[in-house]
């Protein structure tokens, strides 16, 4: 089955489209197909992959006058669906609000192989943001290792229990602490507190590394720019991670094992 990802924080620069773009690009290097959906009117998982697009025929996609635009990318099983800042006109022509779902039948719409569908959010809960919580079942939440960061998650955990009356599917799969500095103590501290609220769903940390802000200027995820790094090695191991977190929770599912196996399952 066809798996949709939000990654979301309301928080801008904590790592969401660096994880997006990655663990996408993780995704494919161990074969999988995956379709990378920029949801953010500034392009930048777009730009992070090498593309560039004004966002008009996704808006246009968006009203249900087109198809949505899927373009190939250079990085081997991952497609495209670009943005630009046209989509910041996307408020203008809701006048329903946040209830309006139109993203959920532009994917159903759209045919393709792609064994996951990764969507990079704005840092905002606004309309964008929205219809990718309704049109997912897993949420990834990058998270920045300080306080105001923590605050961020509490907020999203808010905003996606009220998506959960419209999607009760939805759930947060992983939370993946980015930008980490393990020499700082608050780092620990923000650790402890973030295992505590999400008990087996805090995955591996990615380190802050140059290799990781470099990628993006080159138009390459970091396993094509820099393939021997402390970047590559810290997505390719959260990218493991989450596989081994997915698909156990869908075998147990899918073999109908008992609840005391799928609560060792989450923890
Ligand atoms: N682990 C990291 N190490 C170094 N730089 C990073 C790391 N993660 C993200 N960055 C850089 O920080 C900036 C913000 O990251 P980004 O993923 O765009 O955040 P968001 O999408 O949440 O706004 C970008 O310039 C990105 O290259
Ligand atoms: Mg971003």
């Amino acid at each position: 089955m066809r798996q949709v990802i939000s990654v979301v924080n309301l928080k801008g620069g904590v790592g969401k489209t660096t994880s997006a773009v990655n663990i996408a690009a993780c995704w494919g290097e161990i074969g999988k197909k995956v379709l990378l959906v920029d949801l953010d009117p500034q392009g930048s998982a777009s730009l992070s992959v090498g593309k560039s697009s004004e966002g008009m025929e996704l808006l246009q996609a968006l009203q249900n006058k087109t198809a949505l635009p899927v373009v190939s990318t250079d990085v081997p099983g991952v497609d495209l669906v670009p943005s630009g800042i046209a989509l910041a006109k996307t408020g203008q022509w809701l006048s329903g609000g946040e209830a309006v779902n139109f993203l959920t039948p532009c994917l159903e719409q759209t045919h393709g192989d792609w064994e996951h569908i990764i969507i990079d959010c704005p840092p905002s809960l606004g309309v964008l943001s929205h219809n990718a919580l309704m049109a997912s079942q897993h949420v990834f939440v990058p998270v920045e290792a300080s306080f105001l960061g923590l605050n961020g998650v509490q907020q999203m955990m808010t905003a996606i229990d009220a998506v959960k009356i419209h999607n009760p599917s939805i759930k947060i799969e992983a939370v993946i602490p980015c930008r980490a500095h393990r020499r700082r103590r608050i780092h620990w501290d923000i650790m402890d507190k973030l295992k505590a609220m999400f008990p087996g769903r805090v995955s591996p940390i990615i380190r802050e590394n140059v290799s990781l802000a470099e990628a993006p200027g080159r138009g390459k995820p970091v396993i094509m720019s820099s393939r021997i790094s402390k970047g590559s090695d810290d997505y390719r191991l959260v990218t493991l991670w989450i596989d081994e977190r997915m698909n156990r929770a869908e075998n147990v599912i899918e073999n109908n094992f008992t609840g005391f196996q799928l609560q060792k399952t989450y923890n």
